[in-house]
């Protein structure tokens, strides 16, 4: 089932998330779950947080080609860490928690990324070129660092304005008197 994905300002996406202590069917489900949700927004990559669990998990699909043609290739990895890195690249990097904010970051161009798969079994894989800056994005979302953060305090402050002028997508009704509730 596709989640909402959390949006910015929210506070939790400050948090750093924790390691996943054991792999069980709850962690399989938040992955199924992680990846619909990143297929339906759709973007190429997506941390626990963005949903609202605050795991080391993600989930990342940047494709892959294969007779000319751009095939699916969904990877999960659970407690992730980056144990080499090489070259820098940049690139222009948006995000599902940031409506309408593109910035140009530079990263590592090579990256090699430990952890475990969705079974639980240590995995070590390779990234290049976008796979490698979508790693380094996801990761960046566990440790609570957004792309907003790489902003100077007056830009940060004007997009923030920004995206409060926009207000509610709807006009919001109000209630004849007062309700006292619990
Ligand atoms: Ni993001």
């Amino acid at each position: 089932m596709p989640l909402k994905i959390v949006q910015y300002p929210d506070p939790i996406l400050k948090k750093k998330s924790v390691p996943v202590q054991k792999v069980d069917k709850d962690t399989q489900k938040l992955i199924e779950d992680m990846f619909e949700t990143m297929y339906a927004a759709p973007g190429v990559g997506l941390a626990a947080v963005q949903v609202g669990v605050l795991q080391r998990v993600l989930v990342i699909d940047v494709g892959r080609l294969e007779d000319g043609k751009r095939r699916p290739d969904p990877l999960a990895i659970i407690n992730p860490v980056i144990v080499e890195r090489e070259g820098k690249i940049e690139w222009e990097e948006g995000c599902l928690s940031l409506p309408e904010m593109v910035i140009p970051m530079e990263r590592s161009k090579k990256i090699v990324v430990a952890g475990l798969d969705a079974t639980g079994q240590p995995i070590k894989i390779a990234g290049e070129d976008l796979m490698s800056v979508a790693f380094q994005h996801e990761i960046d979302h566990l440790d609570g660092l957004l792309l907003v953060d790489r902003l100077s305090r007056l830009k940060r402050e004007l997009y923030r304005k920004q995206l409060e002028k926009q207000g509610p997508e709807e006009p919001v009704e109000k209630g004849v008197g007062p309700v006292y509730l619990g």
